[in-house]
């Protein structure tokens, strides 16, 4: 996977507090919102948001592999499945439900880049991180890096990249 994807990140107030039934929680601020997210010694970002409804998000391998757990944590791209949810007290956190821009949908749907979907959320915060940090014009090269992290067994990635590489000439013309 991508070398430049944090896998963990440490910092956090670790501010739990419990439910009533005892269950550790913490308050993370998820797509501007915040929630109280269940948060074990044990519990993922991943495991927590899905707990909390937030099933946008997908998981499969829960080992760092596959990318499909991709979030946005304090501006950075993750693997959900890889962040303790206690590290994220006080933290921001945008998911899938966040939405998708329209641009990007379009151009995914275009370029057939969504088959099973199964790896679509996690491609589309990869997609939208890479879209909204580039300085300069995204290369092939650049897009298929920034996407390195995320599997995809359906499309051959193709269609994913050419979409992603017109979003960005488009955006860059103003469309
Ligand atoms: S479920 Fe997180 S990387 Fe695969
Ligand atoms: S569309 Fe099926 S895994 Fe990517």
């Amino acid at each position: 996977m991508s070398t430049d994807r944090s896998t963990g990140p440490t910092s956090g107030s670790n501010g739990r507090s419990s439910t009533d039934l005892g269950e550790p929680t913490v308050r993370v601020h998820v797509n501007g919102m915040t929630r109280e997210l269940g948060a074990t010694s044990t519990t993922s970002l991943l495991r927590a948001l899905r707990s909390a409804g937030l099933t946008g998000t997908t998981g499969a391998c829960e080992q760092g592999e596959c990318g499909s757990c991709s979030v946005v944590l304090d501006g950075a791209l993750v693997c959900s499945c890889l962040v303790a949810a206690f590290t994220c007290d006080g933290r921001s956190v945008t998911t899938i439900e966040h939405g998708v821009a329209a641009d990007l949908g379009d151009a995914l749907e275009r370029h057939g880049a969504v088959q099973c979907g199964f790896c679509t959320p996690g491609m589309v915060m990869a997609a939208t991180t890479l879209l909204d940090r580039c300085d300069g014009a995204l290369t092939r090269g650049a897009v298929t890096e920034g996407l390195a992290g995320n599997l995809c067994r359906c499309t051959g990635y193709r269609g994913i990249i050419e979409a992603v590489l017109e979003v960005d000439g488009l955006r860059r013309n103003g469309a």
